[in-house]
């Protein structure tokens, strides 16, 4: 089975999964058409496993950890998605920039208290830990992201 490692993490999933359903048909004597260009009994598994492996998580750069002070939020656009990041006391936390109730930006309206952020538009409240909702009116979590220091930067996970 070929991959292509330009494809996003759901479509080599998908071809995986289309694959392992080929070789399903083809062991019950039925032929196909779709991704059966590969001996049945070749340990494909491991070649998947392998190629799948090599799609490791992807940490990006977003700030120098100098650029973010102890109590500061930051955002940057990452992948066009509005990423906010919070330094509390040299630990870094990242996520979603927009308030899931009516998308206010975090950074730009949010008051930061420990691991809370308050968005003041309408008081909504979340754990920048873990996105979760700690007060209303939003309902719906942050997407949390994870973090890593390289050096003197700071990365987030996509
Ligand atoms: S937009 Fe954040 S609480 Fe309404």
């Amino acid at each position: 089975m070929q991959l292509d490692h330009r494809a996003s993490p759901k479509a080599l999933a998908a071809a995986i999964a289309a694959s392992a359903s080929a070789r399903k048909w083809q062991n019950r004597g039925f032929s196909c058409d779709l991704m059966c260009d590969t001996d049945p009994n070749e340990a494909n598994a491991g070649t998947a496993s392998r190629e799948l492996n090599d799609m490791a998580p992807e940490f990006l750069t977003l700030f120098k950890t100098s650029q973010i002070a102890s109590g500061m939020v930051v955002s940057a656009d990452v992948r066009g998605l509005r990423v906010a990041v919070a330094n509390i006391g040299g630990t870094y936390y990242a996520f979603d920039d927009t308030c899931t109730h009516e998308q206010c930006s975090l950074s730009e309206q949010g008051e930061l208290a420990h691991t809370t952020i308050t968005c003041t538009c309408h008081n909504a409240e979340f754990d920048i830990r873990t996105g979760k909702v700690l007060a209303p009116p939003a309902v719906i979590p942050l997407k949390v992201f994870r973090t890593r220091i390289d050096g003197d930067l700071l990365q987030i996970e996509i």
